[in-house]
C-alpha cells in the first residue's frame, strides 16, 4: 500500500503508465508515441496517426492503405442508424452518439472479447463506424437518409462530405483533418481515464467507449467547443464580446475555451496552432474574418483580467463554423478523433492490467445507531 495522500479531482496524480502520450510541460512538448503531435498535425494524415497509435509506429504506404480503407470501407450497421432515427432530435447529440457507439456491440461477433490483438485488429473499423455515425448524427435527427463513406475518397474528406453534403476544398479538407490530429490523442484527460477505468474491469471496448463519450459530452471537457460556438454568435461581434466575456467574469462564470488542468497558465499548444489553421482557412474561404477578431479579443481580455489561455477547444470552433459543420457535431467530431487515441489506450489497459480501485478520504458520520 502506496502512501495516502489526497489530491482533489486527481491533481498531479500519475494514475497510469503509458507509452502512447505525454504532455511534457517543461519542454513544451506533445509527445505521441516518441512524436511531436505539433508536426504530426501539419505533416501528417489522419491515417497516419492512426497507425502510430495502434502500431506504435507511424505506417508505411500499404499499411496507411489498409487502415484507410478499414475506416472508410466499413458500413454502419443499419440496425444502429434505425435506433437513432427512433431517437426524439431534443437528445443531445452527444446522447445520440452514446446510444449508437454502445448498440455497435450487438453487431460485432467479437465485441466481448478483451484480447488486445483483437481490440487492434478491429480498432480501424470501430474507428470508421464512430465517424459515419458522427458524420449521420444531424442528417438522421432532421429525417435524411444516412450515407456510407466511400473509397473514393479519403477517410477526412469522407467524413466533412458526408457532414456537409456539398464539395468540399481541398483546404477545407487538409484544416478539418488537422483538427483530428489534433485531438487524436492527449494523454490522460477524463474522457480517457473513463475508459481506462471502465476496461480495467476486464470490461470490452464498446463499454470502454461509451463511458468516454458520456465523460466527453461535459463542458468542462469536450463540450467546451459547441459552448465555445454559442459564445461567439450570441456576442456578434467584437465589442458584443468584450461585454459578454467581462459581464460573465463580474458574475463569476467560466468562459468556456479557456484554461487547462495541464496547461493552466500556458496557452495549449494546440490551440496555437488551430489558431494558425483558422487563419489559412479564412483566407482560402474569404470570409470569417470577426471570427479571428473576436477570438484575438477574447484570449487578450482573458490573460489581461485572469491569466488563462485558449485551450484547442476555443479555436476548433470557428475552424468548424468556418466548415458549415452544424455546432452540436463540434464535440461528437472529437470524439470520433479521439476514438483513434482511445483505442490505443483501451489495448494498453488490456495488455497490462491491472483494476483502477481508489480509496477515500471519509469525512462522514461514525457510530450512528438504529
Ligand atoms: N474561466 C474563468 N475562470 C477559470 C476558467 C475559465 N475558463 N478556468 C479556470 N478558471 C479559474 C477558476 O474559476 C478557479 O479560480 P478560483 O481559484 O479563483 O476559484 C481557477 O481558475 C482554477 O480552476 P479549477 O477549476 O480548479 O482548475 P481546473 O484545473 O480544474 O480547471 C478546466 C480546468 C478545464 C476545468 C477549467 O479551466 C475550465 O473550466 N475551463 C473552461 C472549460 C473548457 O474550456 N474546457 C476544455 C478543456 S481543454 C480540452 C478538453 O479537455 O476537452
Amino acid at each position: 500500500m502506496k502512501e495516502n495522500t489526497y489530491s482533489p479531482g486527481l491533481e498531479g496524480v500519475i494514475a497510469a503508465e503509458t507509452k502512447i502520450s505525454f504532455l511534457d510541460t517543461e519542454q513544451e512538448e506533445i509527445v505521441i508515441r516518441g512524436y511531436n503531435l505539433l508536426e504530426l498535425i501539419r505533416k501528417a494524415s489522419f491515417a497516419d496517426v492512426v497507425g502510430l497509435l495502434l502500431d506504435e509506429k507511424l505506417p508505411d504506404a500499404a499499411r496507411k492503405a489498409e487502415l484507410e480503407k478499414a475506416m472508410v470501407s466499413s458500413p454502419v450497421p443499419s440496425a444502429v442508424y434505425e435506433i437513432l432515427q427512433k431517437l426524439p432530435a431534443s437528445m443531445h447529440a452527444m446522447d445520440r452518439l452514446r446510444t449508437a457507439v454502445s448498440a455497435l456491440a450487438a453487431f460485432d461477433p467479437e465485441a466481448n472479447s478483451v484480447d488486445p490483438n483483437s481490440e487492434h485488429v478491429r480498432a480501424p473499423r470501430i474507428i470508421g463506424q464512430v465517424s459515419q455515425i458522427v458524420a449521420n448524427l444531424t442528417h438522421i435527427a432532421q429525417g435524411r437518409k444516412p450515407e456510407d463513406f466511400s473509397p473514393k475518397y479519403s477517410y477526412a474528406e469522407n467524413f466533412l462530405r458526408v457532414i456537409v453534403r456539398r464539395d468540399v476544398l481541398p483546404a477545407e479538407v487538409r484544416a478539418f483533418e488537422q483538427s483530428l490530429i489534433a485531438y487524436s490523442e492527449h494523454e490522460l484527460p477524463n474522457s480517457t481515464f473513463a475508459a481506462r477505468v471502465v476496461a480495467s474491469t476486464l470490461a470490452d471496448a464498446y463499454g470502454a467507449l461509451t463511458s468516454a463519450v458520456a465523460s466527453l459530452k461535459g463542458p468542462l471537457h469536450g463540450g467546451a467547443n459547441e459552448a465555445v460556438m454559442y459564445m461567439l454568435l450570441e456576442a456578434k461581434d467584437v465589442p458584443g464580446l468584450e461585454k459578454l466575456m467581462r459581464d460573465k467574469l463580474a458574475k463569476k462564470e467560466r468562459i468556456m475555451g479557456f484554461g487547462h488542468r495541464v496547461y493552466m497558465r500556458r496557452m495549449d499548444p494546440r490551440a496555437a496552432l488551430l489558431k494558425e489553421v483558422l487563419h489559412e482557412l479564412i483566407r482560402a474561404r474569404s470570409k470569417g474574418q470577426i471570427y479571428a477578431d473576436m477570438c484575438q479579443k477574447g484570449e487578450d481580455i482573458m490573460r489581461t483580467e485572469k491569466g488563462l489561455y485558449p485551450n484547442l477547444d476555443y479555436y476548433a470552433a470557428p475552424v468548424y463554423y468556418l466548415l458549415d459543420i452544424p455546432i452540436e457535431l463540434y464535440t461528437p467530431i472529437f470524439f470520433a478523433a479521439r476514438s483513434s487515441g482511445l483505442m490505443a489506450h483501451i489495448i494498453e489497459q488490456h495488455r497490462e492490467n491491472r483494476l483502477y480501485r481508489p480509496r477515500v478520504l471519509y469525512r462522514g458520520h461514525r457510530g450512528l445507531r438504529l
